[in-house]
Parts: C-alpha cells; structure tokens; sequence
C-alpha cells in the first residue's frame, strides 16, 4: 500500500506485528470482550458494576456513548457511565475517574475500559501513521483497598497549543462530514510524527520523575513502569531518562503497535501473564497523546 519495509519499521517503532479488525467490528465489541474477561477473571457478574467509564478515540459514533453500549451488553443494569476523550492518555484518566469515584465512597466496583479502533480512522495511504496504529482493548475492575496497596498518586497535565500536531479535523462541529471533508481527507489521523515524538519522550520522563519524587520514591524503588506503547524508541528514552533497567520496563509493542486507549491495559496483561505483577509491587503508569495530554499513575498492585 506505501513504499516501506519491515526493516525501517521494526528499527524506527519497534512494531513487529499488530491486529485490525474485521469490518462491522467497533470499539464496542472490543470492550465488552475486555469487559467479561476482566468481570470472569474477578469472579463477578456485570450487574455488580456501578460505573463504567471508556477511554476512546473511536467510539462507535458520536453518541450513544461507548459505556452506554458495553453497559447494555455486559448486563450491567445498575451501572452509569461515560466515555473519556484523551487519546493516548484516556486509559490513565479514566483509570483516575474511575480512581476517584472509589475513594470517594461513591463506589464500591467501577470498570475502566481502554478500547480504540484505530484501522478506523487510518489513511492507509500515509506512511507516517499507517505503520503504526493497531487495534486492541484492555479492561480493569477497581474496589477500595483491603490493605496498604491501591493508587498513590496522580499527575496529570493538557497543553493544548500541541493539538494541531496530532488530530483528526474531520468530523467534528468544526468540519461535519460532507463529500469534501472525506475527499480531502479529513476524517483521518493527522500527525507530524517528530513534535509527537520530541514531546512524549520529555513529558513521560517528566511527569514520572515528579510523580515518584513527590511521593518519596526514585525510580529504582519501581518494580513495573508500564509506558503507553507508542514508539519502542519513546519507551526506551523516556526510560534512559529515568534511570530505569529493562527488567523494571513492559514493552508489548511488538506484539500489538500503538492502540492508544489499548496500550495500557493491554501493557498490564501482559505483564500479568508473564508473572511480573506481584502483590505490593510499586508500578508506575505514563501516557502522552494528542491534546496533547500527559498522564501519569503511582500505585502498589493490590492483587
Ligand atoms: C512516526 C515516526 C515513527 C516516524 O519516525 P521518525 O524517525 O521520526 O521518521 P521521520 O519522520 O524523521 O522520517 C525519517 C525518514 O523516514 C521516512 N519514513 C517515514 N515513514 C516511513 C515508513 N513507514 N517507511 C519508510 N520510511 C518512512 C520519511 O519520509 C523520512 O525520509 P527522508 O529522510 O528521506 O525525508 C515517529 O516520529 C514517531 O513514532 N512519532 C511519535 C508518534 C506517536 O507516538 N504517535 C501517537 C501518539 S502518542
């Protein structure tokens, strides 16, 4: 489809394979499949839920939300919820809405869903953004803590002079779609790859290094630091930056590409499965995305 190589694309992303959907397939679907893994993995049905927050970029339209959808479909009767728009940080900010609403007392059992259908709003005649993107979903159930673990710390910040370096125009109130908006391609990712890339390898490091300091930790007292998986060379300045080893670093790139809500959930599964979360380990989660948006997440795994 574009002039490329495998070559250039495992050196410059590090992405070795990643999954598309079949048509008819949307954000939805991918959810509730997160969903009722994560619902079986802890032993509950869905009608125990009372929230449901999504983070999306590629909700399966405008509205209904994306919860609304996952809420009817996983009989979450008695639950509420919405979608968080944050790009590549909407897992990590939703996890704190969802975070929030727990320690608040307001909840007892909240659901954060991280679930994008990139393959839908890829120009697959664009080089620059048709290699990377996959698809992929990844879901957690959040309870208040029985012991000393659960959530730390926060840090999340937006500078929205960055939002014409990596947006979709189209669509929207701005441009709603005509002939001319799909003619010129505007209901596809825009993205100048080199602004992303500088500010996400600064900002993850950043926003790390204040999280664990304001906290009284270094980043040698971290056991997992599970990085929003963009670029295998953002991953792994953000983590020289820090000091951090690679056996303290989850990459899954390879496997999956960028599925911007995806990536964190998706990071945390597969850490899972390779037994590298244990009860009590202090993990560290960072995103940078279009907005452009950071976020990033202290806690002890709880489980
Ligand atoms: C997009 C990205 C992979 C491009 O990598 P890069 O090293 O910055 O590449 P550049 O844009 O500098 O381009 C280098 C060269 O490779 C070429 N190139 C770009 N994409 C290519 C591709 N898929 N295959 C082959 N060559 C490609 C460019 O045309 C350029 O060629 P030139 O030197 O002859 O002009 C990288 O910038 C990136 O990952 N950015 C962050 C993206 C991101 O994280 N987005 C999600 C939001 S978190």
């Amino acid at each position: 489809m574009v002039e490329t190589s495998d070559k250039w694309i495992v050196e410059r992303t590090g992405i070795r394979q990643r999954h598309i959907v079949d048509k008819g397939v949307a954000a939805s679907h991918l959810a509730v499949e997160a969903a009722n893994r994560a619902l079986k993995e802890r032993g509950i049905p869905g009608r125990d839920l009372e929230a449901i927050f999504v983070a999306t970029v590629t909700p399966d339209m405008m509205f209904p939300a994306t919860a609304c959808l996952v809420q009817d479909r996983i009989g979450a009767r008695g639950a509420w919820g919405y979608d968080v728009s944050a790009a590549c940080s909407g897992f990590v900010y939703a996890l704190q809405t969802g975070t929030k609403f727990v320690e608040s007392g307001a909840h007892k059992r909240v659901m954060v869903i991280g679930s994008d259908v990139m393959s839908s709003i890829i120009d697959y005649t664009d080089r620059a953004t048709c290699v990377i993107f996959g698809d992929g979903a990844g879901a957690v159930v959040i309870e208040p803590a029985t012991d000393e673990n659960g959530f730390i710390d926060f840090l999340h910040e937006v500078d929205g002079s960055g939002g014409c370096s990596l947006n979709m125009p189209g669509g929207g109130s701005l441009n709603p779609a005509t002939h001319e908006t799909v003619d010129k391609k505007m209901h596809f990712v825009h993205q100048d790859g080199q602004a992303v890339f500088k500010y996400a390898v600064r900002k993850m490091a950043e926003a790390s290094e204040t999280l664990l300091r304001r906290n009284g930790f270094t980043p040698k007292d971290v056991a997992l630091f599970v990085p929003h998986q963009a670029n295998k060379r953002i991953i792994s300045s953000s983590a020289d930056r820090l000091g951090l080893r690679e056996d303290q670093i989850i990459v899954n790139i390879d496997e999956y590409g960028n599925t911007t809500a995806g990536t964190i959930p998706l990071a945390l599964e597969s850490a899972r499965q390779q037994g590298r979360l244990k009860k009590g380990d202090l993990l560290l989660l960072a995103a940078v995305g279009a907005g452009f948006t950071v976020g990033a997440t202290l806690l002890r795994w709880a489980c």
